[in-house]
């Protein structure tokens, strides 16, 4: 079957609108689509995107860069504005050889080894924030807990100073989603201009500082044949910043949204019958924080039997792929135990997430924290979901931690 967004049971389901996802589920929508019509057109304004929903579609577009490349972008807004200004110069929105030596020079700060110390630190803190919130009896947990996980972490791998995280955090907010309908494209413009010009002082304050944290190896690259430009530097450090705070904080916070959804799911995971790790991979699946990944068609070609050109926008949705049961038996019950557990919440292939290890650990502390502190979790209000069609998550979770009774 052929399906057209806009009428019959598409009436009304703009995917790039904001308040699509804030507002309605769309769980009916994916599931119409991977039965119906897995590679879909999608209209908006005089272009529009494919829309692809199956696991396995998806993982053919994230294996295949040369046919869908990133070069132009890799999320909704820019590829519709027309493409990334920061395209060919930033990690997650460029492609080949180069680029892969930039990832695999970065990717050292990020093995299980180098990110060993810090690991102790966001355990050591995420276990007083949780303890904070349990012992205050009720919390808004991402204000007051999620929050401050990610963004401590990636400022302590860019080693930017205290004083400055703060501001640093809002503007990043502000980039990527929102919490109200009514933020425009310039508050978002704004605020990513502030963070590359942070950057660019950092970088004169750093010039001749050695170190091995994450800024240090990009500020070393930059005198390297490699000679990453003063503006990629910048951009590279604000796409660490941005990856590395919005989407772990989503995960975070959906993941006590889904506990408290599914009581018995953690009480098996309290009482040790599942493992922290396995139970990490379901709720990345289950939360999903980056709803899609963005591409463009280098060439004609057929994908699905539909003929996509070349230039043609292609989104890979992750949020329906992750939830595709062809992958997964029973997609919509949360099993904390579910392996194998091959979900794209981290993309798939030339792009995989660089932070991938770190989002995992901040999970299993927060895991472990509420392991350590926690008897029963009760949402004591509506959890509202964010205005975006890139961010899929909860801004605001207010929650009651029941503290762990002695045994
Ligand atoms: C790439 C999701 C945490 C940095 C990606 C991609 C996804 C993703 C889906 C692939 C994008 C594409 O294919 O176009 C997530 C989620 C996270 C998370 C769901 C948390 C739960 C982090 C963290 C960092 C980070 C903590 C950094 C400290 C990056 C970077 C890339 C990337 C630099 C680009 C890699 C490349 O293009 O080679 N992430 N991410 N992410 N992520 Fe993450």
């Amino acid at each position: 079957m052929t399906l057209a967004f806009g009428t019959g049971p598409l009436a009304g389901v703009d995917l790039a609108s904001p308040r699509l996802h804030a507002e309605r589920d769309l769980t009916d929508v994916w599931q119409l689509l991977r039965d119906e019509d897995p590679v879909v057109w999608h209209p908006a304004g005089a272009g529009g995107f494919w829309v692809v929903t199956r696991h396995a579609h998806a993982l053919a577009v994230y294996r295949d860069s040369e046919t869908y490349t990133s070069k132009r972008g890799n999320v909704l807004a820019t590829l519709l504005a027309g493409g990334d200004p920061a395209g060919g110069q930033m990690l997650v929105v460029s492609d080949g050889p180069r680029n892969l030596e930039i990832r695999r020079r970065l990717l050292r700060a990020f093995t299980p080894a180098a990110l060993q110390d810090l690991s102790e630190r966001i355990s050591r803190s995420t276990l007083a924030l949780v303890q904070a919130a349990v012992d205050r009896g009720g919390c808004e947990f991402s204000a007051d807990v999620a929050e401050h996980v990610p963004l401590a972490a990636i400022c302590d791998l860019l080693t930017i100073p205290e004083p400055d995280r703060r501001p640093l955090l809002a503007h990043a907010r502000a980039c990527l989603a929102a919490e109200s309908p009514d933020a425009t494209d310039t508050d978002a413009r704004l605020a990513r201009n502030e963070i590359l010009m942070y950057f660019a002082r950092l970088a004169m304050r750093r010039k001749n500082v050695p170190g091995d944290d994450v800024f240090a190896i990009l500020l070393q690259l930059t005198r390297e044949p490699l000679a990453l430009s003063q503006q990629e530097l910048l951009l590279n450090s604000y796409s660490l910043l941005l990856g590395g705070d919005e989407t772990s904080r989503l995960s975070l916070v959906g993941t006590i949204e889904a506990l408290a959804e599914f009581p018995d799911e953690w009480q098996r995971l309290r009482r040790g019958e599942v493992s922290v790790d396995s139970a990490v991979e379901e709720l990345l699946r289950w939360t999903t924080p980056a709803m899609h990944s963005g591409r463009t068609s280098t060439t004609a070609h057929e994908l699905a039997g539909k003929s996509i050109a070349a230039g043609h926008t292609v989104t890979v949705w992750n949020s329906a792929a992750n939830f595709d049961p062809a992958e997964f038996a029973e997609p919509h019950r949360l099993d904390l135990g579910r392996r194998p557990n091959r979900h794209l919440s981290f993309g798939h292939g030339h792009h995989f997430c660089l932070g991938a290890q770190l989002a995992r650990i901040e999970l299993s502390a927060l895991l472990h924290a509420l392991i350590a502190t926690t008897d029963a979790i009760e949402l004591t209000g509506e959890p509202r979901r964010l205005y975006s069609n890139f961010l899929g998550g909860y801004g605001k979770l207010p929650v009651r931690l029941h503290p762990r009774r002695a045994e």
